[in-house]
C-alpha cells in the first residue's frame, strides 16, 4: 500500500519544527519545562533531531524536530524526515515551524520515510504517521509519493521477479487502474511490426522480448514518454565483469520512472494525450545473442554497427522513439539508465538531461528545485556527431575511447528522435547510500520535476 496521510484526530501530538538559529529565542518563549527539558536532553535545533516533552502527568505533551540551518538544509533533500523516523508511535500534526513552501517537500519526505521494500524480507514499519496540514494538496502529495513508491518497488524488485513478462503486467495494472489502453508487440511480432533493433537485442533471452505502447487521455497536446526497459544488462556477448553486472536487475529504471510519472499525470487528470512506450528485453546470453561486429537495420532505416553488446539501451529506445516521433507528439521524452559515463559526469544524486530547447530547460531547471528531484542539463553538443558515425553503418553503437560517452549516447538517441521536440534524460535510478526518506536501492529521478514543469511546457 502507498503511504497516505493519517485521518484528523484530536490526540494528535503538535511537534514543532525547529530553526536551528531560532532555536534558543523558541525556547524562551515557552513555559520553563519545556526549555528545561529542551536544554537538559541537549536539543539544539540541529537537523534530524528529534525531542519529546513531556506534560506535567508524563504523558508526552509536544515533540520537537531540529530543522538545522539554511547551511545544512542546503546539503539534504528531505530535512523533517530525519526527525520523524526517530519519533514513537502516534500521530502527530505539524503545529509551527514551517513555511508554506517547505510544508509540500517535507510532508512528501515524511511518507516517503516509509516506503519498506517487504517483499521477500518483513520490514518493520515507521512509527509515526502525519496528519496533512491545514492548506496542503494532500492527495497531490500522495500521488507523488504512490508514484515514487512504484518505481521504487519495480526497480528494486530482482531481475527473477521482474522480466519483460512482470513489467508488462505491472504496466497493464497501472494501465486498469486508471482507465488507460495497453497493447503489447512481443517476440517474432516485433519483426512484423519493424522493430528490430528490440528484437535483436532480447532475442537471446527465454523472457521473449517485447514493446509495450500504453495511452490515456483523448485532448490536450501529446506527450510520449519512453523508458528503458532492460530487465536485466549481462552486457550480452561483451559480458559485463561480475562487479559491474551486480546491479543489472536496475537496467529498467527507465521504465520504471517513466510508469511512475505516467501514474502521477493520470492521478492528476492532467489535459494531454498520454503515450507510454517500453522496450521491455533481456539482454542475455546465448547461441541466437546479436554480436559485436553486426549491423541492424533499425525501425527508421538507418543502420547500426554494433561494436558493443553492451550499448544495447540505445538500439532498443531507438525503434521506440522512432515510432513515438511517427506519432508527432508535442513533446517526446526518454528515461534510462542510459551510460556509465552519465553517473562518473554527475554521480547518483543528480538526474543528466539533454534538449535543445532552452526553454524546457529552463522550465525543468526551476521545477527541479520545488520537486526535491535535482537535475542539471548536459548538452545535445552537435560536433560530436562524428564520433557516432563509424566506416560501414550510418552509426556506431559505442564509439571507441569512451569519452563524453554520455553525450554520444544522447546524441544516437536524437537521430531516432526526428524532428520531434526531446528531452532525454540519462539517469542511476538507485541510491547507494541512505538518506531520510531515500533508502538505499531503487530511486525514481526526474520523474517530479518532469511533473512540476510539464503545465509550463506543455501551456497546459
Ligand atoms: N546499463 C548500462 C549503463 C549503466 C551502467 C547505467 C552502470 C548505470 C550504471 C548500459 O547498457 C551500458 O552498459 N552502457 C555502456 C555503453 C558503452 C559500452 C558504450 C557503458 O556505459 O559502459
Ligand atoms: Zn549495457
Ligand atoms: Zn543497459
Amino acid at each position: 500500500m502507498p503511504p497516505v496521510f493519517a485521518p484528523p484526530s484530536d490526540v494528535a501530538l503538535p511537534l514543532h519544527v525547529i530553526d536551528q538559529d531560532k532555536c534558543k529565542d523558541w525556547l524562551q518563549r515557552q513555559p520553563d519545562h519545556v526549555a528545561d527539558w529542551a536544554q537538559t536532553n541537549g536539543f539544539t535545533g540541529a537537523c534530524g533531531q528529534m525531542l519529546l516533552v513531556p506534560g506535567p502527568s508524563g504523558k508526552p505533551e509536544m515533540a520537537l524536530a531540529g530543522y538545522g540551518t539554511p547551511a545544512q538544509r542546503a546539503r539534504r533533500r528531505f530535512v523533517l524526515a530525519g526527525a520523524a523516523e526517530k519519533l514513537p508511535k502516534g500521530v502527530y500534526r505539524i503545529a509551527s515551524g514551517l513555511d508554506p513552501q517547505a510544508l509540500d517537500i517535507e510532508c512528501l519526505g515524511w511518507l516517503l520515510s516509509s516506503y519498506r521494500f517487504g517483499r521477500y524480507h518483513h520490514q518493520a514499519e515507521m512509527n509515526a504517521a502525519l496528519i496533512a496540514p491545514e492548506g496542503v494538496d494532500s492527495a497531490g502529495i500522495e500521488s507523488l509519493a504512490a508514484a515514487e513508491c512504484l518505481t521504487r518497488d519495480l526497480i528494486n524488485t530482482p531481475s527473477s521477479d521482474m522480466g519483460p513478462d512482470e513489467l508488462q503486467a505491472a504496466a497493464e495494472t497501472l494501465a486498469q487502474q486508471f482507465g488507460a489502453t495497453i497493447s503489447v508487440t512481443t517476440d517474432a511480432a516485433l519483426l512484423e511490426q519493424n522493430l528490430p533493433m528490440i528484437h535483436a537485442v532480447g532475442r537471446a533471452s527465454e523472457r521473449r522480448p517485447r514493446l509495450i505502447d500504453m495511452s490515456w487521455g483523448t485532448s490536450g497536446p501529446k506527450l510520449t514518454l519512453v523508458g528503458k526497459g532492460v530487465c536485466f544488462d549481462t552486457g550480452g556477448l561483451n559480458l559485463k565483469p561480475g562487479a559491474s553486472m551486480g546491479l543489472m536487475k536496475k537496467d529498467m529504471g527507465g521504465a520504471a520512472t517513466v510508469l511512475g510519472l505516467a501514474r502521477m499525470i493520470m492521478a492528476a487528470g492532467l489535459p494531454l494525450q498520454l503515450r507510454l512506450l517500453i522496450p521491455a528485453v533481456e539482454n542475455s546470453v546465448s547461441a541466437t545473442a546479436f554480436r559485436p561486429g553486426d549491423v541492424l537495420t533499425s525501425r527508421k532505416g538507418l543502420t547500426v554497427e554494433i561494436n558493443n553488446t553492451d550499448a544495447e539501451g540505445r538500439l532498443v529506445l531507438a525503434d521506440a522513439l522512432a515510432l513515438a516521433a511517427e506519432g508527432k507528439p508535442d513533446l517526446l521524452i526518454s528515461m534510462a539508465t542510459l551510460t556509465g559515463a552519465a553517473r562518473v559526469a554527475v554521480g547518483p544524486d543528480l538526474a543528466p538531461f539533454f534538449t535543445d530547447n532552452d526553454s524546457d530547460a529552463a522550465a525543468l531547471a526551476s521545477a527541479a528545485n520545488g520537486s526535491a528531484d535535482p537535475v542539471w542539463r548536459l548538452p545535445f553538443h552537435t560536433p560530436y556527431e562524428a564520433r557516432i558515425e563509424p566506416g560501414i553503418a550510418d552509426l556506431d553503437n559505442a564509439p571507441a575511447g569512451g569519452f563524453a560517452g554520455s553525450i554520444t549516447a544522447a546524441l544516437f538517441l536524437r537521430r531516432f528522435a526526428g524532428a520531434s521536440r526531446y528531452i532525454h534524460f540519462d539517469i542511476y535510478g538507485w541510491n547507494p547510500t541512505a538518506a531520510p526518506a531515500q533508502p538505499k536501492g531503487g530511486a525514481g529521478q526526474g520523474a517530479r520535476a518532469l511533473f512540476a514543469a510539464l503545465t509550463k511546457m506543455l501551456s497546459l
